[in-house]
């Protein structure tokens, strides 16, 4: 039997996940191992990762038992939760919470959170620069994620707060990318109100929770912001337009506008835009591009992401 320290890793059929299961298949002599959670150990991806070695065990975060199950014997587990494919804060939040609890029942000696800020602690509900959603938000995806911090630190396993950033991939699979005008000229639309957007290649995230898990009990209690770079809304379309080998030119859109575009999640994602810009300094400060490196030296820039990710920015 293997001697390697197990991690589970919830999400790793995903974006987050699949790049912790990555970055550890990537380091054969290192001293841990992945465990992937899956709900569906037979579905097309799961089984990808299995035909690479990787143990695939059944979990579901609407199933705190099956949680149990899935981290028994494991040294530390790897959370996410996936916001977007419901749309619920109090069910991200309850699932977090079970990820937590099952944690400390399974005696894990070290947890890394994926985490975003709650934003009513800045901007509380009666606070009206930002809208309040869903009666209990400012900022559901964020607001039912950072709720859910004090319930690792009370309730969990020993626990770091991994504060992620805004995935770069957003212009591939999010619907953000350019749009071509009229006159053939490529336009990206963000609402920043003139802020600098800390950002991440989603699949650097995993590495940088792996440097985490490396740090090992010291990290624990702690809370990490990482991001592979802080870009304006102009920078990132200069060099979004240098990979795509056309100009793109950046509209700062009012959030209000997009809060108001009318897809699922639009006033979320403009209110998340509007606190960034509220809190600019703050935003930045939380996450650390020296550490993330220090976690990750691999960590792409923004640049590097645009070159290799190029030819799947879809132009509408
Ligand atoms: N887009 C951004 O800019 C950004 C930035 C920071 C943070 N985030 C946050 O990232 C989260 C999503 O992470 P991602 O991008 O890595 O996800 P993803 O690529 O969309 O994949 C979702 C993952 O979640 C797993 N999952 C969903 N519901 C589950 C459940 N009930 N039990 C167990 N596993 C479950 C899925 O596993 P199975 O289907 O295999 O069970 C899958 O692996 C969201 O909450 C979002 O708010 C996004």
């Amino acid at each position: 039997m293997s001697s390697k320290k197990i991690l589970a890793v919830m999400g790793a059929t995903g974006a987050q996940g699949g790049g912790l299961v990555r970055a550890l298949a990537a380091d054969p002599g290192g001293e841990f191992v992945a465990r992937a959670v899956t709900r569906n150990p037979a579905s097309d991806k799961a089984r990808a990762l299995a035909a690479l070695g990787v143990e695939v065990v059944a979990g579901d975060a609407d199933d705190p038992a099956s949680l149990e199950r899935a981290f028994a014997g494991a040294h530390g587990a790897f959370c996410v939760t996936n916001f977007w494919e419901h749309f619920d804060g109090p069910r991200e939040t309850r699932q977090a919470a079970a990820m937590a609890r099952a944690g400390r029942k399974a005696g894990l000696e070290h947890v890394v959170w994926s985490t975003l800020e709650d934003t009513r602690l800045r901007v509380p509900l009666g606070d009206g620069r930002l809208p309040t959603l869903k009666e209990h938000y400012k900022v559901p995806h964020f607001d039912a994620k950072g709720e859910a911090d004090a319930i690792f630190a009370a309730e969990g396993a020993p626990t770091t707060c991994l504060l992620t950033a805004f995935y770069w991939d957003n212009f591939i699979h999010f619907g953000m990318g350019p749009r071509k005008g009229e006159d053939g000229t490529l336009t990206l639309a963000l609402p920043l109100g003139g802020a600098k957007l800390p950002g991440i290649a989603a699949a650097d995230i995993g590495a940088c929770a792996l440097g985490v898990f490396r740090r090992g009990a010291g990290a624990a209690g702690k809370r990490y912001g990482i991001a592979g770079g802080v870009l304006s809304g102009e920078e990132m379309a200069a060099k979004m337009g240098a990979a795509l080998g056309q100009a793109v030119r950046f509209f700062d859109m009012p959030f209000d506008v997009y809060r108001g575009l009318g897809f699922p999640g639009a006033d979320d994602l403009g209110s998340m835009f509007e606190y960034q810009a509220l809190f600019q300094d703050e935003f930045v400060r939380s996450r650390d591009l020296a550490l993330t490196r220090d976690l990750n030296p691999g960590i792409r820039t923004f640049e590097a992401w645009a070159r290799e990710n190029a030819a799947g920015i879809p132009i509408a």
